[in-house]
């Protein structure tokens, strides 16, 4: 009896592998985390691939009542679906170290994950610092703003995660998160984010119909990023001419 943590991949329900989709086949539950990011597709197609039920599992299934997912791993096969990489940017370590307590068999599958998928801008990965997140209720929240001016002094990229709510099928946007950075430059005052900076906003990434666009912020906010997963990159100041040239391409 096993727990699987597979990674889904970021585009629709054909980014799972091929070892991922046969572990799929061989669990009794397959639950899929659905509160930290979504695919292009629906539950009902991820059933018609699997050929099971798929039980979403919100953060309090996963996070406050994880024996329930932990009891069934015990006596059966169990799949744990994550959009994306399965460690990546959502740590499920709390529920890794839970089952390993338990001597529950652990099998892990990784996928393509966001912090990877981000390449395609041409930003040199090795050269990203700090991630940060920025969450709905912002009104008080800084610690983007820092993580940016952090990362610009270390002559570093910056990846910014938007909040997302499944249940009320709402997402952070681009623009949201432009708006967030210059409201806080407006209380601060520290020149970190001007209506010139350098932006790249990515949304889709790991899917045909994605949409990367590279210009200065408030060029941005005219864009529309649509409705699926998005996140923000702020650029190093300093640029290698490879990354300059990259960029031109999504202008
Ligand atoms: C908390 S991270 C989870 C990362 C996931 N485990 C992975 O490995 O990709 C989710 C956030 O990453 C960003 N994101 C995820 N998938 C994306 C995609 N395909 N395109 C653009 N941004 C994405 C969004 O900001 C989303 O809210």
């Amino acid at each position: 009896m096993s727990l699987y943590f597979i990674g889904l991949g970021l585009g629709n329900e054909n980014d799972i592998s091929v070892k991922g989709l046969e572990l799929v086949k061989k669990s009794d539950v397959v639950y899929l985390e659905n509160y930290t990011s979504q695919l292009n597709c629906s539950k009902k197609e991820l059933e018609k691939l699997y050929g099971k039920e798929v039980i979403l599992a919100d953060r309090k299934k996963v996070e406050i009542d994880s024996d329930e997912i932990l009891d069934n791993a015990q006596i059966k096969n169990v799949a744990f679906l994550v959009v994306g990489d399965v460690f990546s940017a959502t740590t499920h370590l709390d529920l890794y170290l839970r089952a390993k307590e338990k001597e529950i068999k652990i099998e892990i599958v990784n996928n393509a994950s966001v912090l990877t998928a981000i390449g395609i801008t041409g930003l040199q990965l090795y050269k990203f610092g700090k991630t940060s997140s920025i969450p709905f209720e912002n009104e008080n929240v800084q610690v983007p703003y820092d993580v940016l001016k952090s990362n610009l002094k270390n002559n570093l990229h910056t990846l910014f995660l938007l909040d997302l709510n499944p249940v009320e099928n709402k997402i952070l946007s681009v623009n949201d998160a432009i708006r967030y950075l210059q409201k806080v430059e407006l209380k601060r005052g520290e020149g970190v984010f001007k209506d010139g900076t350098l932006c790249v906003g990515c949304s889709n990434l790991g899917s045909q119909d994605r949409i990367i666009k590279s210009g200065k912020a408030h060029e941005l906010l005219k864009q529309d990023f649509g409705k699926g997963m998005q996140c923000l990159i702020v650029p190093s100041q300093k640029l290698h001419f490879m990354e300059e040239e990259a960029l031109r391409l999504w202008r």
